[in-house]
């Protein structure tokens, strides 16, 4: 962790200074995506084994989480992952607009009490930093098997001007899309006998 993390490790600029994420990587990448409380980084992981011209910021606090994603980019010699072993929202004020490709927020904390609802990460303040930092057309992908945090973001996104819901029947948003990559919490939701909900977001073109 010591040896990797520094090169890998996307560091903040300070005095107003913009991010561009293309620089982080070797070569420039086709897109950017992030990727929100990563978790252990098995679906990070699988996203950028799956797309090596993509550009990937895992974003994650927890440093148990981090090093576990570690450990799997340098046995699996993974090159197009970036980390931000910090709060997501560090991010919100350095990156461009319209920088980001797809952004995955997968099992997030569902903060059940009604008073910690603010803690909820895709709530009005983080969407408009989203919107701003997404491409017209990319994707943001939320999955949660917390049906009221679940209904609590749907609300958030569909009350919000730059993002469609893109389900058309109830198998768009109860089976994972084609492209999924099942997550450690998704797991441990279906052994609880949970079934998990999938919602995927389009930004909206700009006006
Ligand atoms: C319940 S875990 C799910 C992990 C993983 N996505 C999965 O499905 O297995 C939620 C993770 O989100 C992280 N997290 C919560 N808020 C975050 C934020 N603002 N920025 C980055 N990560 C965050 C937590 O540290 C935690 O590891």
């Amino acid at each position: 962790m010591k040896n990797l993390l520094p090169g890998l490790r996307v560091a903040i600029p300070g005095g107003g200074k913009a991010l561009d994420p293309a620089v982080l990587f070797d070569t420039p990448p086709e897109d950017v995506w992030i990727e929100v409380g990563f978790g252990s980084g098995e679906h990070l992981v699988a996203q950028a084994e799956a797309h090596p011209g993509i550009g990937m910021i895992g974003c994650e606090p927890y440093i148990n989480g981090v090093a576990a994603l570690l450990a799997q980019i340098e046995t699996q010699a993974i090159c197009n992952i970036r980390i931000l072993d910090d709060d997501a929202r560090e991010l919100f004020d350095v990156l461009p607009e319209a920088v980001l490709g797809r952004a995955f927020v997968l099992f997030g904390d569902p903060w059940p009490k009604r008073r910690h609802a603010k803690r909820r990460f895709l709530g009005r303040e983080n969407l408009d930093a989203l919107a701003r930092m997404m491409k017209d057309q990319a994707l943001l992908r939320f999955a949660s098997d917390d049906m009221g945090y679940a209904v609590w973001t749907l609300e958030q996104l569909i009350a919000h001007p730059a993002f469609e819901w893109t389900a058309r029947t109830p198998g768009d948003w109860r089976a994972p899309p084609a492209d999924w990559v099942k997550t450690r919490y998704e797991a441990k939701a279906r052994a609880a006998g949970r079934n998990p909900v999938y919602l995927d977001f389009r930004r909206l073109a700009r006006p």
